[in-house]
């Protein structure tokens, strides 16, 4: 610990006032800490305890956040007056240098104790400069990026006062009907856990005590992307199983890189509410993974369990949560109004209660808080980091690597920029709709039109025409026809359709994933002109592509990308940039296939093409993805060499590594993702028909050939069994080298003990 920042604790400790804003690095949780926090804890009523635990939306400041949540009742007579009473330990929600310091000032100068307070925030994709929603941003695979982009976010929330970040969001998501896989890095697992690492430590920086550090928030802890149905707020039943492989990997490699607090979710998992999940909250995170940061509840998620029907009024609720370990309330003011009355009677012990309030601390020592609680809360440096022209590029960037080519039938992409191009949709212009969910603070720019962009690759504006054609649910009273007459006058559509921003994120769980009808039968007008045609999907989930959307010669997945979206477009439309992102969701055939994901179970009928009776299958569609997992084209064509293998036999302790050839057989450089996975025969507990293990994007030049190499470990072929402990079983494998979760050819070895 800094000299500074003991001095700072022991001075809340002694009631002392005076803070200097200094910075100083510290070592973490040492004795010199614990003992500064322990003289706090001492002089601390029950009631400040309490405060310490409690989160509060910061009613004042909210702006544009106030609408990313339900109204609540005013849990608070005055924001200023509890502050000073020391009854609150942070806000949320709020945003702005000089408001962040007039509240700051009240706690550290105006209450008893001078405990600074934590600003938080949903900081989910961008805080002014917004970048591709991060299901699109994982079509990158490209972690790194999503590290450069929490930077750059980081460092324009936390110039508004910020310290902390309700993000990355990284809940495996399964089921495209559920609207908050937009947030999320897709259904795959292991991807998912290298995006959460990576955002955590783009989101920190080097020095989470740094000015232009926000401290990352995983959430939503645990298994939300697991709702019944996709129904978002609804219960998951998973055998632990399937909690351990699938959902809880990209939280463990989060802790891992240095995430110190956490978010319980919503849902319960098999009738237990992860906010009073002891399991959860306490062996798992805590017992098992030594986790020592502090884990705040979602939006009212304390006071919900009343109506999970696991509490039975708010002081149960809040006994059970800080019993199950679960730190500070948000939004509820359970804690607040609680926990002292539960303390004195004796139904929650006080070490219990001190064990929660000491994590808070810990953590507002370790950001540097006690140092200088004015931290980020400096108008001329918010005046001056907003929306700079390096983090425009990097929104760019972003922007081009998340978008994927799906289809490109005979070559119709890249455009001429001779062509007269008719630009037709709901989505063409910039409007509400261009930077997707979660972009409150965002804004808006002519870059992030698609008709900007589109008119400057052309040049000549004249050979541009654009038409709405419809809303985004409904018809347009001649919209139709003017969209035919564009199309007839120009030698290529381009349309963009599918949701609108308010369709996907929170609360937005759709029952069919398709484009509203007012879209489809605008697509089937203007395609039956005859037109070559290219479909720009507008979206926040896998969709269910039908008629004339799906048979577009050209398609590509173009996400909500972000305050550079035109101009990224433009450069992939007309061939500035080569598309290289690939999927990171299984496109399903049809919406009531869903939950539809690559690494399912095989089950004991799997249906094969060639014998379809009596197997696990509906009636009227395949069970192939329309577009699979890992799935993306480019300019360029890839040629895949068969898979080598270094021996046919790995033993216990050994390696064995895959190895195969990628050639660029076209004309123009091009970018790959080489993906490799396996697949474990026969189990304990039945494992997945494919599960990703490991992928390197690589660039080849024209007729370039390379070498593409994954070492395996038996670690890698671990999974929980039976009595929920990780281990690898001896037996056949199968491994691909492949460019999608669907082809391939597999070569097999076996693990020997
Ligand atoms: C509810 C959402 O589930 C969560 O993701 C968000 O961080 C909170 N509201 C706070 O806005």
């Amino acid at each position: 610990m800094s000299e500074m920042n003991r001095r700072r604790l022991l001075q809340a400790a002694a009631a002392a006032s005076a803070f200097a804003g200094v910075i100083a690095r510290a070592e973490v949780a040492n004795a010199d800490d614990e003992r500064a926090i322990e003289a706090l804890l001492a002089r601390m009523t029950l009631e400040e305890k309490a405060g310490q635990l409690t989160l509060l939306p910061d009613n004042a400041r909210a702006g544009a956040l106030a609408g990313a949540n339900p109204a609540q009742q005013n849990q608070t007579n005055d924001t200023l007056t509890e502050i000073r009473a020391g009854r609150i330990g942070g806000l949320f929600n709020g945003v702005g240098a000089a408001g962040g310091r007039a509240l700051q000032r009240a706690a550290v100068e105006d209450s008893r104790l001078k405990i600074p307070l934590i600003f938080g925030a949903d900081i989910i994709h961008g805080y002014q400069t917004i970048f591709p929603i991060p299901l699109g941003e994982a079509s990158s695979f490209e972690p790194e990026l999503a590290e450069r982009t929490a930077r750059a976010a980081a460092m324009e929330a936390s110039a508004a006062g910020l310290h902390w970040t309700f993000a990355p969001m990284v809940d495996v998501a399964r089921d495209q009907r559920w609207g908050r896989v937009a947030e999320g890095a897709g259904e795959d697992p292991y991807l998912g856990a290298h995006f959460a690492a990576a955002r955590v430590r783009g989101f920190h920086g080097r020095d989470i005590r740094a000015a232009d550090s926000l401290l990352a928030c995983p959430k939503h802890f645990a298994a939300y992307g697991a709702v019944a149905g996709g129904m978002e707020y609804s219960t998951a039943d998973i055998p632990e199983q399937t909690l351990r492989d699938v959902h809880l990997p990209p939280f463990k490699a989060a802790f891992d890189a240095g995430a110190l607090t956490t978010m319980s979710s919503f849902n319960d998992i098999a009738g237990v509410p992860a906010t009073a999940n002891h399991h959860l909250l306490t062996d798992i995170l805590r017992d098992e993974w030594g986790f020592r940061g502090f884990v705040v509840s979602d939006y009212t998620a304390d006071e919900e369990l009343i109506a999970h029907g696991y509490a039975a009024d708010g002081p149960d609720a809040a006994r059970l949560s800080l019993l199950a370990g679960m730190d500070m309330s948000m939004t509820s003011g359970f804690y607040m109004r609680f926990l002292p009355d539960l303390v004195r009677n004796g139904a929650v012990p006080q070490h219990i209660l001190d064990e929660s309030v000491r994590r808070i601390l810990r953590i507002k020592t370790r950001i540097g808080l006690f140092d200088n609680p004015y931290r980020g809360c400096d108008p001329a440096r918010e005046r001056r980091v907003m929306g700079l022209r390096p983090t425009l590029a990097l929104a760019r960037e972003a922007a081009r690597k998340s978008v994927v080519l799906l289809k490109n039938e005979g070559d119709l992409l890249p455009l001429q920029r001779s062509a007269r191009v008719a630009l037709i949709g709901p989505f063409v212009a910039g409007d509400e709709n261009q930077e997707g969910p979660w972009a409150f603070l965002g804004t808006q720019h002519d870059a992030a039109s698609i008709a900007n962009g589109i008119a400057g690759a052309l040049g000549d504006a004249s050979r541009l025409t654009v038409v709405k054609g419809c809303n985004v649910e409904q018809p347009i009273a001649g919209g139709v026809d003017a969209a035919v007459a564009a199309a007839r006058g120009a030698d290529v559509v381009i349309m963009v359709v599918g949701e609108g921003a308010n369709m996907s994120g929170e609360a937005q769980s759709r029952v069919e994933i398709v484009a509203p009808q007012a879209q489809q039968d605008l697509v089937e007008a203007v395609a039956a002109t005859g037109k070559p045609m290219v479909v720009l999907l507008r979206h926040g989930r896998a969709l269910a592509l039908h008629g004339a959307v799906k048979n577009a010669r050209a398609i590509m997945a173009t996400w909500f990308l972000g305050s550079e979206t035109g101009v990224a477009l433009a450069d992939i439309l007309f061939g500035a940039y080569a598309p290289s992102g690939r999927l990171t969701v299984s496109f399903p055939q049809e919406s009531g296939q869903e939950p539809f994901f690559y690494n399912h179970r095989s089950g004991g009928r799997p249906q094969t093409t060639e014998d379809a009776e009596y197997k696990s299958r509906y009636r009227e569609v395949t069970n192939e993805p329309l577009f699979a997992f890992g799935h993306g084209l480019t300019y360029t064509k890839f040629e895949y060499g068969p898979v080598q293998l270094s021996g046919d036999a790995m033993a216990w302790d050994g390696e064995l590594t895959a190895t195969a050839t990628v050639r660029n057989t076209g004309s123009r450089a091009g970018e790959e993702v080489v993906q490799f996975y396996i697949h474990d025969r026969v189990a304990s507990i039945t494992q997945p028909v494919r599960k990703l293990k490991g992928y390197n994007k690589i660039t080849l030049a024209p007729g370039e050939t390379k070498t593409v190499s994954f070492t395996l470990k038996r670690a890698d072929l671990e999974f929980t069994g039976p009595e929920m402990v990780r281990n690898a079983e001896p037996g056949t494998f199968d491994v691909w080298i492949s460019p999608s979760a669907v082809t391939g050819e597999a070569k097999s070895f076996e693990l020997r003990r």
